[in-house]
């Protein structure tokens, strides 16, 4: 018994400012062509789902023009950031629950044969305890099911025990609070989004694969290059024995979007 998921990541969808819109329906095609039991959001579904109701709305609907059943997490831009970055949108409990409203769960837990698949806020996890209450429930409950986590951010950018507090991965006290959820044990997989690369590799017993973005990459004046900067999905096969495979679905077909070039979306970036 095989399960078939679509993780999809970082469209950055929005009416009123749809830059990168045309990137969705190609892969809104593919999708119907691939058939999948499932497909998951991994977050940054709207431009500015933060400050703006419409785009979570027009995020929802196209994700609901798929045809297909489908759940998603929230991203930074949909729900903003964890304060200790000190950006313009941080977590608030009115964004949360404009994602709550407009979207749906800010978490979910889909149990496949042999497999647990818990989706949770990357952000909000330290500032919401109802939250890291219910992943916690999820985790413990899980049985001898394999756990495979879909969050936003990555886990980490290197190693699990890294210290560095930057805008990418999971800051270290989140990343410390829901791994020692799992008590001795650990989540088979991680699939994550928000870097805009690809990546696919295992490290500290767990398997860490990055989506790339459907709606644009940054290019390497303003972002360093971990992955791959491509466009594209990913398919994961999650088996009833808890084996797993993952296949990448690049689409070169796409207008490459640089977000570099584009400050008309969040403003001018800053250079490294
Ligand atoms: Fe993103
Ligand atoms: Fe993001």
């Amino acid at each position: 018994m095989i399960t078939k998921v679509a993780q999809i990541s970082d469209t950055h969808l929005s009416k009123s400012r749809p830059l990168f819109d045309g990137n969705f329906a190609p892969v809104q095609d593919a999708l119907r062509q691939n058939r999948p039991d499932l497909v998951i959001h991994t977050g940054d579904l709207s431009l500015d789902g933060a400050d703006s109701s419409e785009d979570l709305r027009h995020g929802t609907a196209a994700m609901n023009a798929l045809g297909l059943d489908w759940l998603a997490l929230p991203g930074n831009h949909d729900v903003g950031d964890d304060a200790a970055l000190g950006g313009r949108q941080p977590i608030t409990t009115e964004r949360l629950t404009r994602w709550e409203s407009c979207v749906g769960p800010l978490h979910f837990t889909r149990d496949i044969p042999g497999w647990r698949l818990i989706g949770l806020d990357s952000q909000g996890f330290s500032a919401n305890p109802a939250h890291r209450a219910a992943i916690a429930e999820a985790i413990a409950t899980a049985g001898p099911r394999h756990i495979a986590l879909f969050q936003h951010k990555p886990i980490t950018e290197e190693a699990l025990d890294d210290t560095a507090v930057n805008y990418w991965p999971l800051l270290p006290s989140p990343r410390a609070e829901l791994l020692a959820m799992f008590g001795g044990r650990r989540p088979a997989l991680i699939a994550s989004g928000h870097v805009h690369q690809w990546r696919d590799r295992t490290a500290d017993g767990i398997r860490q694969i990055w989506a790339p973005a459907i709606g644009f990459i940054v290019g390497d004046p303003w972002q360093h290059r971990v992955g791959a900067k491509i466009l594209g999905w990913v398919e994961h096969e999650f088996h009833a024995d808890g084996t797993h495979a993952a296949r990448l679905h690049a689409m070169p077909e796409l207008p490459l979007h640089d977000l570099g070039e584009i400050p008309q979306a969040y403003g001018p970036m800053p250079r490294l």
